[in-house]
């Protein structure tokens, strides 16, 4: 069942995906090495509950956390430990929020310290797959539009698109139809109609695509353990393109700020 929502609708998922952005930028302040996914998860579940949010991935499924905190080589799902953080690091910090009756679900990929040339071009890369998969989200294009850009671009500088994990529909649950695959043929797939909102999130590898599951029954890393990069955006499909509701820039402001100080 694919349901398009309301611009009611649409205005809460936008205050909910701007809480989860707001809840990043308070991760973004504090990470560092030293300091452990765990805490990391504490400090956004407080900051959710005191914006008047309940934390969206924590029950699901018997999810047992507020954040998914996925390091290098894990690519999403990673359940947070109290393993400090090391300088070097790459952590994809993804956090679902409910308000209001609608969830919010954003992703970003954070480095801890100075993080080698080689990862930084997989992190900005990944970021700008998510962008062109947004702008193919226009109303008339299919849900194959989305994953082929997310695909050419990263196939092209040679990384490994993810396939087993997918971005989602998006609204009173977590996860709606349609699913939206990160590769894909041009013109495949559902139509796209103005007031579908999704949740676009490419899964980039530095090395192979391939994927395992650990024991724990939730971590997704990669096969050859190479690092993986995840960056996650909540849209409403429109006329002339996708509408982004969620944000990165509040993330981004307090990373450029970090940058002038040290
Ligand atoms: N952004 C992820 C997703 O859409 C997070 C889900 S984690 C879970 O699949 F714990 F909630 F399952
Ligand atoms: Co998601």
């Amino acid at each position: 069942m694919v349901y398009l929502k309301t611009e009611e609708e649409i205005e809460l998922i936008r205050e909910s995906s701007l809480l989860v952005g707001k809840t990043l930028a308070e991760l973004a302040k504090i990470i560092e090495p030293g300091v452990t996914p765990l805490q990391l998860d504490e400090v956004a579940e407080s900051f959710i509950k005191d914006n008047g949010g309940i934390p969206g991935f924590k029950g699901y499924n018997d999810y047992p956390n507020t954040l998914c905190t996925s390091i290098n080589e894990q690519v999403v799902h990673g359940i947070p430990s109290d393993r400090p953080l090391e300088n070097g690091d790459i952590i994809s910090v993804d956090c679902g929020v409910i308000k209001n009756g609608f969830y919010g679900d954003v992703a970003y990929t954070l480095e801890v310290g100075e993080v080698k040339e080689e990862v930084r071009d997989l992190l900005r890369t990944t970021k700008e797959c998510l962008n062109e998969a947004i702008k193919a989200a226009k109303a008339g294009n299919r849900i194959g539009d989305i994953g082929f850009a997310v695909q050419s671009l990263a196939e092209s500088k040679g990384y490994g698109v993810v396939r087993e994990l997918v971005g989602h529909g998006l609204g009173k649950n977590l996860h709606e139809a349609p699913e939206v695959p990160n590769y894909g043929r041009r013109g495949n797939g559902m139509k796209l109609k103005e007031g579908l909102v999704l949740a676009i999130e490419p899964m980039i590898n530095l090395g192979k695509r391939h994927v395992k599951q650990q024991e724990d029954g939730w971590t997704i890393v990669t096969a050859d353990g190479l690092p993986s990069a995840h960056f996650e955006h909540d849209v409403v499909v429109r006329k002339d393109g996708a509408e982004v509701l969620s944000t990165h820039e509040l993330i981004e402001e307090v990373l450029n700020n970090k940058e002038k100080v040290s």
